[in-house]
């Protein structure tokens, strides 16, 4: 396992290997879980050399209690990574490494993507996320970079630019994967009792019983059905659950023949944010 925390660094162990080689990367914020190994796992079998990168980048966070309250598990990190293969690079840079004239984002267009759902609720967001992936973009030169579904929306972000700024590199979205209560895969699971852990399955279950409904029943009565779900849950707070078009994110009340829709859910439980999402058709 290779660790290396500046672009020098990994410019020049990149251009010291003598064969051609297929370069995957995947660009993580640390605190991995087996939701990003799946990630690595496919990055590992389909490239000749993978990356990873684990940066917490400060500009896509809102909130700065977020920032602060973000795991930094690094040495755990590199032990699950070394599980799966001891010839990947971690690549950790410091913020000054990545910002070095100070942080700063981009200011995109990304066609409506990021106006609605995360991009809504979390300002400044997706122009962040976007920033720190095109500069990795830049710095890796990976030919292929892989992403979640679970961050359906940023993935589609992350599509939007790539094809826009011309980068020559293919985005691959990997599924979702979920704890065995069904429970999306996310670092901030480990911020909720243990109670809650077991209670916050309620959320993939009404996911699954919206799509049965959305077979015959109107968008709009799925949605109002998903709504009141949450409102007689004590436990959570409902931030949004809605039905988009998945190429376009344009939220629906009326189902277009032809279109793919996929339900997407923001959720505090414990006054910590949850998001989830399932294709619909
Ligand atoms: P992070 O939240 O660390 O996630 C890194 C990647 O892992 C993302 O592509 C995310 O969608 C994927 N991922 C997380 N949980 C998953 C799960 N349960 N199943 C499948 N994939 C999962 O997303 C970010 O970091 C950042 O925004 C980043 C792209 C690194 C830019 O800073």
């Amino acid at each position: 396992m290779q660790i290396i925390n500046s672009i020098a660094d990994l410019r020049s162990y990149l251009s010291s290997e003598q064969e051609p080689f297929k370069l995957g990367l995947v660009p993580t914020m640390g605190a991995l879980h087996d939701g990003h190994m799946s990630l690595v796992s496919k990055a590992v079998n389909q490239n000749d050399i993978t990356v990873v990168s684990i940066f917490v980048n400060p500009t896509q966070f809102n909130n700065s209690d977020d920032l602060d309250k973000y795991p930094r598990t690094l040495e755990a990190d590199i032990n699950l990574l070394n599980k799966i293969s001891e010839d990947i690079i971690v690549f950790a840079p410091k913020a000054t490494e990545i910002y070095p004239k100070g942080l700063y984002s981009n200011s995109y267009d990304f066609d409506g993507l990021d106006k609605v759902m995360e991009g809504a609720f979390r300002e400044g967001h997706y122009n962040g996320v976007g920033t720190i992936v095109e500069i990795l973009l830049n710095i890796i030169e990976p030919n292929k970079a892989y992403f979640g579904e679970k961050d359906f929306q940023q993935l589609q972000i992350i599509r939007n630019l790539v094809a826009k700024q011309n980068i020559p590199v293919e985005i691959i979205g990997c599924s979702i994967v979920r704890e065995p209560n069904g429970l999306a895969r996310s670092s901030r699971n480990e911020r909720l009792s243990s109670e809650m852990r077991e209670k916050a399955s309620f959320i993939y279950k009404t996911l699954q019983i919206s799509k049965k409904k959305f077979e015959n029943m109107s968008a709009n009565k799925v949605l109002k059905w998903g709504k009141k779900q949450f409102e007689e849950h004590a436990d959570f707070e409902l931030e949004y659950l809605c039905i988009a078009d998945a190429a376009t994110l344009e939220v629906v009340s009326r189902k277009k023949p032809n279109a793919k829709y996929i339900l997407f859910i923001a959720v505090y439980a414990e006054d910590i944010r949850l998001i989830d999402n399932i294709a619909l058709n």
